[in-house]
């Protein structure tokens, strides 16, 4: 149950860095590979982490027979061709959140993994934080009653210059798919999917959303109230109230160092952090236990949560008015 799990990585920006940072204080974690448009990027990155093979194209790395498993860190609009190339290759795949550009393109992915049994998930880390882990197991075991509000924003003042990519809609950029997934998969985590979807949005020049509130509502009449944001730096928290007290989580709730259990009539509860709140470990320690066991899926991250997620993502988009290139002219 202890083998090694040989990981390679798929491009070689910022997440890689850190998430590859990360990985390597894994027992039983090892990065074999790494592949990137161009050699030159491969090669650095395989210097800096002493990484034995460097790919200057994807291909490779996908023919790599030490490859255990792919970790695809591209911009959103190459998520489902990268990680679709590597799962028609056979190799199980870890890809960063946003799961795909829109729900369309993510349901070809949960498709081709299920058809071939082949392990996906989104790189959902917050799902995976012991603590966020806790909370929603608070709630669900009924610690608030029933549920009534949800809160959270994920805003970071920029500014992004006009070349950045979260500036750019051919590869998915604005506040949604980066910074917006994070509270919409908060509020999910502990209500599932919403019966509704409301929202209203700063749209840039270029195209993407830049400051963004969602309101989601259920039948059984919670709602949340979300937001995201690259030009304004916002809270960071989140509150969780129901019919017996609310959960108040601190600046920084998908990766959170306390939170406050408040219940009618009994003092406040502080829940803290183990080690490592702010780390990559435990979602990488997650894709191992299941490979190890054979699982094809996270309990943790489930691929039915990551479409409803994205459909869910794909209805504020549509309310706001925003369509990424690749979409126009689509149905
Ligand atoms: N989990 C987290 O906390 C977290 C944090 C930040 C970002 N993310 C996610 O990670 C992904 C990448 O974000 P990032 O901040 O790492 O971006 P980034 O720094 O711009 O790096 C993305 C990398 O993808 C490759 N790339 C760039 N343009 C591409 C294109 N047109 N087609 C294919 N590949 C391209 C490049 O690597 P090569 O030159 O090697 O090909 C680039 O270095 C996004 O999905 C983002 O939401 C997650």
């Amino acid at each position: 149950m202890s083998r090694t799990v040989r990981w390679g990585i798929l491009a070689t920006g910022g997440i890689a860095e850190r998430f590859t940072t990360d990985l390597l204080t894994l027992d039983g974690a090892e990065v074999v590979a790494v592949a990137s448009r161009t050699e030159a990027s491969a090669k650095t990155f395989a210097d800096r982490f002493g990484i034995p093979r460097a790919y200057g194209e994807w291909a490779g790395l996908f023919a790599d027979e030490d490859v255990d498993v792919v970790y695809v860190a591209t911009p959103h609009h190459a998520h489902r061709e990268a990680a679709g190339l590597a799962l028609e290759a056979g190799k199980p795949v870890l890809c960063e959140k946003a799961l795909t550009l829109n729900a369309r393109e993510a349901e070809e992915l949960v498709t081709l993994a299920r058809d071939r049994g082949l392990f996906l998930m989104e790189a959902m880390w917050m799902y995976c934080n012991p603590l966020v882990r806790r909370l929603a197991e608070l709630v669900r075991d009924g610690a608030v009653g029933e549920v009534r509000t949800v809160q959270a924003d994920f805003g970071l003042a920029g500014p992004f210059a006009a070349d950045h990519r979260l500036r750019d809609p051919a590869v998915g950029g604005g506040a949604l798919l980066d910074l917006g997934v994070y509270p919409v998969s908060f509020a999910q985590l502990l209500l599932g999917e919403p019966d509704s979807v409301q929202a209203h949005a700063l749209i840039s020049p270029e195209g993407v959303d830049l400051n963004t509130g969602m309101l989601l509502g259920w039948d059984s009449g919670a709602s949340a109230l979300l937001s995201c944001s690259l030009v304004a730096d916002t809270p960071l928290t989140a509150a969780v109230t129901g019919t017996l007290g609310r959960i108040e989580v601190p600046r920084g709730f998908f990766f959170p160092e306390r939170f406050t259990l408040h219940r009618d009539g009994r003092e406040p509860e502080e829940f803290l952090a183990g080690d490592d709140p702010h780390s990559f470990r435990h979602e990488a320690a997650e894709v191992m236990r299941c490979l190890r066991a054979g699982a094809t899926e996270s309990p943790l991250v489930p691929l039915d949560g990551s479409l409803a997620v994205m459909r869910t993502l794909d209805a504020v988009r549509e309310r706001v008015g925003v369509r990424y290139p690749s979409e126009r002219g689509a149905h």
